[in-house]
């Protein structure tokens, strides 16, 4: 579904990343892990399409996914609307001016019936928990509240392939269990999941396999979930990213 091939994205004159490898099947839930400052976001933002390779080669459903792809506007929208992208920065993803119209924004544009939108928004606050901060102002929202309306706002989206940037920073406990479970429950319904992180442990019930970047901006590990239970060590180094 989702193939890179010595992928390399760089802004400037600064590497975002290079070298890189990457196969995910439709299906599977895959958490890339590494330092900061290694690649996790800008390879996330290249799945999505917001950058285009400048080295390598993306394929995704067997369609070449390059600069003169994303600039065909014919293209772009059913390609991104597969994908529901969870910013690590929850303040760049929020512009509405409720909290409400936030959650609605995306399925009015799916051309829902005004009723199936409004019915998506509740299920989405219920799921989430945040049936409180409907008529809030996302920009005056604490992070851990911004990160769990951004979540939500995809989440109303129903798209197949959940890509969640750090989805945990700044969330209590209790928080960082519900969303825990209900992105099991998107997996276990055959949604693909792409989940980056810094703490092994805070993903390791929920995915089937992890890439690892180095300090050096490529990814070095590709190792399935099982193989990881085997490797406490690693386990303790990818729990300390
Ligand atoms: N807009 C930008 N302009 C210039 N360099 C950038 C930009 N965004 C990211 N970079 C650089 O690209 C590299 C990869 O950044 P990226 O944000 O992908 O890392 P990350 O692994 O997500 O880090 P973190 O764990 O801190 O979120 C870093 O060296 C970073 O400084
Ligand atoms: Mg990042």
């Amino acid at each position: 579904m989702i193939k890179i091939t010595n992928g390399a994205y760089t802004y400037g004159s600064q590497t975002g990343f290079h070298d890189v490898n990457l196969q995910i099947q439709s299906g599977e839930a895959v958490c890339i892990m590494g330092p900061n400052g290694s690649g996790k976001s800008t390879l996330l933002k290249t799945i999505v399409g917001l950058f285009s390779l400048e080295k390598g080669k993306y394929v995704f459903n067997n369609q070449q996914i390059d600069k003169t792809f994303l600039s065909d506007s014919d293209n772009t929208g059913p390609f991104y609307q597969q994908f529901g992208f969870v910013f690590q920065n929850s303040d760049v993803q929020l512009f509405n001016t409720s909290v409400n119209d936030e959650l609605a924004f995306g399925p009015e544009h799916l051309g829902l019936s005004k009723e199936d939108v409004q019915q998506r928004v509740n299920d989405c606050l219920k799921l989430l928990k945040i049936e409180r901060l409907r008529d809030r102002v996302p920009y005056h929202l604490s992070g851990g509240e911004q990160k769990l309306v951004a979540i939500a706002s995809v989440l109303t989206m129903n798209p197949d392939i959940i890509i969640l940037d750090e989805p945990f920073n700044g969330l209590s406990p209790k928080y960082r269990a519900l969303i825990t479970q209900i992105v099991k429950q998107l997996h276990h319904a055959g949604k693909t999941i792409i989940i980056s992180s810094h703490h092994f442990n805070q993903i390791r019930s929920l995915v089937d396999r992890v890439y690892v970047f180095s300090e050096d901006h490529t990814i070095t590990r590709e190792i399935t979930a099982d193989q990881l239970e085997e490797m406490p060590r690693f386990i303790d180094y990818l729990d300390n990213l």
